[in-house]
């Protein structure tokens, strides 16, 4: 990896204690930076890395103004919950998070003049008419539906981005991030590949909500920061750039790989692929057209799904392992 700063900035992670900020915040510690977490949920993820004088883990919510002591010059804004099952819980939370959490992060940026990235996603994209999805794509979003809180909210944001552009000339970077998994996630927060590698492990059916056919394109989390971590570094600032892997998998095969790599563990052996009604307003295809990352950033993703899997199952193991 060869994006580290030599002057190692010191780096503001709003959401740094979910699952892709805490893979984030240990990636910028070995890289010598100074990082400061601004996050109001459990900071679990970063145990292992709480004693690191580096580290300063600041327990609030980003819809409150920021701390003036933190005074960092890069801020990587990813805080606001990624999990299908807190849109359904706290739609309005969300929201204001995506509002006045990215606000709150626009106008830190401005007054430190610090450069921020933001953690937007391929759901600004809705339902994609077109395939790939080019960041030129202006989306097929539903703005009154379950995964709208979500999906208008990441919308919203990149609209603050630009306005914050404009009018402060705002020194901006902005990630679409296609679906991320990895250790780290948690198995109940509904993403698909954890929930499939959990009901394997514990040998219950794998769930698919509508008839297999419709498909992501996973990277792997270790990926994915570098890509965040290089588009941070990069001159592109002229607008959001697709951060994810090209490979499209459909739900269906993606079961079966998970059902294959712990079969050869000899695990999950009684688990049943088993089909329920598809979930309201649940894309059916998402695939970056990822020329720009690869033009732009030099990036493009490197673990297989294979081998992603294989990681992620490790980690759950273990995990088990260290609660018994
Ligand atoms: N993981 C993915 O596949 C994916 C894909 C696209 C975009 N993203 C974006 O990347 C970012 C991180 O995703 P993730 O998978 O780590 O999500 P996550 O849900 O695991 O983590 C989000 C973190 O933000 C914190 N948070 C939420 N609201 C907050 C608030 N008001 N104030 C302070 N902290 C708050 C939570 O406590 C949590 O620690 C999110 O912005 C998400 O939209 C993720």
């Amino acid at each position: 990896m060869t994006v580290g700063s030599k002057q190692a900035p010191r780096v503001l992670i709003t959401g740094g204690a979910g699952f892709l900020g805490s893979h984030l915040v240990k990636s910028l510690l070995s890289g010598g930076n100074e990082v400061i977490v601004l996050d109001n949920g459990s900071t679990k993820n970063l145990e292992d890395v709480k004693s690191n004088p580096k580290l300063e883990i600041i327990q609030a919510s980003v819809t409150d103004p920021f701390p003036s002591h933190i005074l960092a010059s890069r801020i990587y804004h990813l805080a606001c919950h990624a999990s299908p099952k807190q849109f359904g819980l706290r739609p309005l939370e969300i929201l204001e998070t995506c509002y006045t959490g990215t606000k709150n992060a626009l106008e830190a940026a401005r007054k430190w003049n610090a450069r921020i990235l933001l953690a937007s996603t391929s759901e600004v994209y809705g339902n994609p008419e077109v395939c790939p999805q080019p960041e030129t794509y202006n989306g097929n979003v539903n703005c009154f539906g379950p995964r709208a809180c979500y999906d208008e909210g990441k919308r919203v944001v990149e609209a603050l981005a630009f306005a914050y552009r404009k009018q402060y000339s705002v020194d901006l970077r902005i990630a679409r991030i296609f679906n991320v998994y990895g250790p780290g996630m948690p198995a109940s927060d509904g993403r698909v590949v954890c929930s499939f590698v959990d009901a394997a492990i514990h040998s219950r059916d794998l769930v698919i909500t509508g008839d297999g056919a419709a498909s992501r394109c996973f990277q792997y989390v270790s990926d994915c920061v570098e890509g965040l971590r290089l588009l941070m570094e990069s001159s592109w600032s002229k607008g959001p750039v697709n951060i994810g892997s090209e490979t499209e998998t459909t739900m269906a095969k993606l079961a079966g790989i998970v059902v294959q790599r712990l079969a050869a563990q000899k695990l999950g052996r009684s688990s049943r692929i088993v089909y329920k009604d598809a979930v309201e307003d649940d894309p059916q295809r998402r695939r970056p057209d990822w020329g720009l990352a690869r033009r732009v950033l030099g990036w493009e993703p490197r673990v297989s799904l294979e081998t992603g899997i294989d990681r992620t199952v490790a980690w759950f193991l273990a995990a088990e392992d260290a609660c018994r």
